[in-house]
């Protein structure tokens, strides 16, 4: 793989070097949106530990993002689950060990597939709600101590930047699925769902220590595994439907959403969502899929063949 360019990876508004002895810790980071996440910050001079399940894949992911900057340290630890809690605390331990510390955290490991109810075993539904949900509450809790180490050692208090500049933050990746409600992916929607709600406990709970907590809540975001499987599209189609921007999202969009919240442009952010898909929740764009039609997919006799099975 290719590294993308700076100006592929972030907008040019970012000044070089604002995350200068930073590390950012960041589950799912192997992934297409969270490596372009992880990426962006390491343009801007963070470190970075990534975790992921594939091995492979997070190694080289790691060594991919590491070739962003001259001189930037990038750690890919594959094998490591976000719903096995010690496995993960392990990879934070060894990821303070050899950064120093952590002073951001995306919490962005997640899995889903479609499946009506129907043939939604409780083992399945359990076992996405377990990445998404769970494994986004085992990620906050083994990291807490880093991020409360860094939010003590950069406080803001709403007037020049500090020195020092920003840390104690922490993004949960969400989703728009369940502000309308979504036929097929109800076990991602209630686990999104959950995972607004814990950071917004988080951000009351630990705001008076100084750290932040917000949620990205990424639209329809063009090439990325996430888009092809709960739209059913192959690599490269690129269809535009029910979004009012009129284009599909890009990684960088989501990208440059992250800076904002970890850079000191999002000092009062906290316990908010920023939702990166170009307004398309707004409009009937998640249930108007032209290969389900609602309701008469729902209705018809084949309900229980509609989902990745049948893909
Ligand atoms: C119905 C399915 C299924 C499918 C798995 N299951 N895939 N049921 N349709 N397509 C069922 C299995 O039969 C089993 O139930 C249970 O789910 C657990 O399956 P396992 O394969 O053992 O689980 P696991 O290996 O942990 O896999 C996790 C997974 C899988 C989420 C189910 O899809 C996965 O590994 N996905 C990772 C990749 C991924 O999803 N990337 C997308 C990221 S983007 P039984 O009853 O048979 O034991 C993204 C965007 C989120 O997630 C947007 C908002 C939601």
């Amino acid at each position: 793989m290719v590294a993308p360019t700076r100006s592929d990876t972030l907008s040019d508004s970012w000044r070089d070097g604002i995350f200068n002895g930073k590390v950012v810790f960041c589950t799912g980071g192997a992934g297409d949106i969270c490596s372009g996440q992880v990426r962006a910050m390491v343009f801007l001079g963070a470190d970075a530990c990534i975790i992921g399940r594939n091995v492979q894949k997070t190694e080289s992911m790691a060594k991919n993002l590491a070739a962003s900057r001259p001189g930037a340290q990038v750690l890919g630890y594959g094998g490591v689950d976000v719903r096995d809690y010690n496995s993960l605390q392990s990879a934070v331990d060894r990821c303070v060990a050899a950064l120093g510390g952590i002073d951001f955290v995306i919490a962005g490991a997640a899995g889903t597939f479609l499946s009506p109810i129907t043939s939604l075993s409780p083992a399945a539904f359990k076992a996405v709600v377990d990445i998404d949900l769970v494994g986004s509450y085992n990620t906050l809790k083994a990291t807490l101590p880093a991020l409360e180490k860094s939010a003590s050692k950069h406080t803001h208090d709403g007037g020049r930047t500090p020195a020092s500049g920003t840390g104690g933050r922490i993004i949960f990746i969400s989703a728009t699925l369940h502000y309308r409600g979504t036929a097929l992916i109800t076990h991602g929607s209630a686990a999104k769902a959950g995972v607004d709600t814990l950071s917004s406990c988080t951000a009351i709970e630990f705001g008076p220590r100084g750290i932040t907590s917000n949620i990205i809540a990424p639209g329809p975001i063009a090439a990325t595994e996430g888009t092809m499987r709960l739209m059913r599209l192959k690599r490269g189609e690129n269809p535009m439907k029910g979004i009012p921007a009129g284009r599909w999202g890009t990684v960088k969009d989501v990208a440059d959403a992250t800076i904002y919240l970890f850079a000191d442009t999002g000092s009062y952010m906290n316990g908010t969502i920023i939702v990166v898909d170009g307004g398309h929740w707004r409009t009937h764009g998640a249930n108007d899929n032209a290969d389900f039609p609602y309701p008469n997919f729902l209705l018809s006799r084949n309900i229980t063949g509609v989902g990745d099975a049948k893909l």
